[in-house]
């Protein structure tokens, strides 16, 4: 991971810094499990330089932005790169104070407490993923104000107060716009550092699709690329909704197209279709056809497809 954050053109300073925070912190081997093996790479420079330096500087941090900006993505990466265990929570409108720090619970005739997510990364030293944070509602939130600040406790009636452990931190991701996604409140928002995620670059995808798709030709991890942005631009006029700029689906069609789906219907399945309205889908498929071909055969997209599919 430290090799990648090299390549992306992280300062090699915050790298330092980074291999520090492994030294004094490393993982314990009961919960080597838990550090997280990326399946995708965090694409931007600046993000990771950032969010890099927040948790260095031991804050928790609050990945703000729009449906498949690499939110879990970068938290994920972010215990990666830092070498500890993590736990992922995600919140749900019914999310409360059991779920998140414990309940009771007996144990040969004894109440004992169920240790939740947060109070054994509290105590591990872990890396919290609160996802979707704003989810929750906002009052069953308040019981991790401390946990939050810079009391960085754990105090649960009928327990012991716990401190925080010293390489324990939290990262909160959030989509606003969502159906059920509610505004995350003041006083717990203060305690988070905010990251406003930005779309991946035309540069960053072609890495992403390369990596994704090694035998995908040049020409054509542009043109998606490509594609990509030019879906964003009309997103940003105002022209499209958001429905069809999908990166999730921008690369599951790509996968079809590889398995041997022709590529306009591929592109159908994975960006045209998330729009329901008539018109926008027209515009969308305008926007395919001015970069793409009218017929893509796995063969003329990757070097090593198979056009008898
Ligand atoms: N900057 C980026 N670098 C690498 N991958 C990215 C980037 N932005 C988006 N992606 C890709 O987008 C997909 C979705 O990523 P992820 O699940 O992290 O999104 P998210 O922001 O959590 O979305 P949601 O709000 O819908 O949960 C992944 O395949 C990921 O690789
Ligand atoms: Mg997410």
């Amino acid at each position: 991971m430290l090799d990648f954050l090299q390549d992306e053109g992280v300062s090699p300073k915050i790298i330092e810094e980074v291999k520090c925070f492994r030294a004094r912190y490393p993982a314990e081997e009961t919960l080597r499990h838990r550090v997280p093996e990326p399946r995708y790479l965090y694409y931007g420079r600046e993000i990771w330089e950032e969010a890099i330096t927040a948790l260095l500087c031991g804050q928790n941090l609050l990945l703000v932005g729009p449906k498949a900006t690499g939110k879990n993505v970068l938290a994920e990466n972010l215990a990666a790169v830092f070498g500890r265990p993590s736990w992922d929570v995600s919140f749900y409108i019914n999310t409360d104070a059991a779920t998140l720090l414990g309940t009771d619970t007996f144990r040969d005739g004894e109440v004992s407490l169920r240790k939740g997510p947060i109070y054994q990364c509290a105590e591990c030293g872990g890396f919290g993923i609160l996802d979707e944070i704003n989810m929750a509602k906002n009052e069953s939130l308040a019981v991790l104000h401390a946990t939050l600040d810079f009391r960085r406790t754990i105090d649960m009636p009928g327990y012991d107060r716990i401190r925080l452990n010293e390489a324990t931190r939290f990262i909160a991701t959030m989509n606003y716009g969502y159906a059920g996604t509610r505004e995350l409140n003041e006083a717990l928002a203060s305690r988070f550092v905010v990251i406003d995620m930005p779309a991946i670059t035309a540069e960053g995808l072609v890495k992403l699709l390369k990596r994704e798709f090694p035998a995908l030709r040049d020409a054509y991890a542009q043109q998606f690329a490509g594609l990509f942005q030019d879906i964003q631009k009309k997103c940003d006029g105002g022209e499209l909704s958001t429905k069809p700029l999908d990166l999730r689906g921008l690369l599951a069609a790509v996968q079809l197209m590889h398995a041997g789906l022709e590529g306009g219907r591929a592109l159908e399945l994975g960006l045209v279709n998330k729009s329901f309205d008539d018109f926008e889908r027209q515009l969308v498929e305008d926007v395919i056809h001015t970069r793409l071909p009218e017929h893509l055969t796995a063969e003329d997209v990757f070097a090593d497809g198979n056009s008898g599919q």
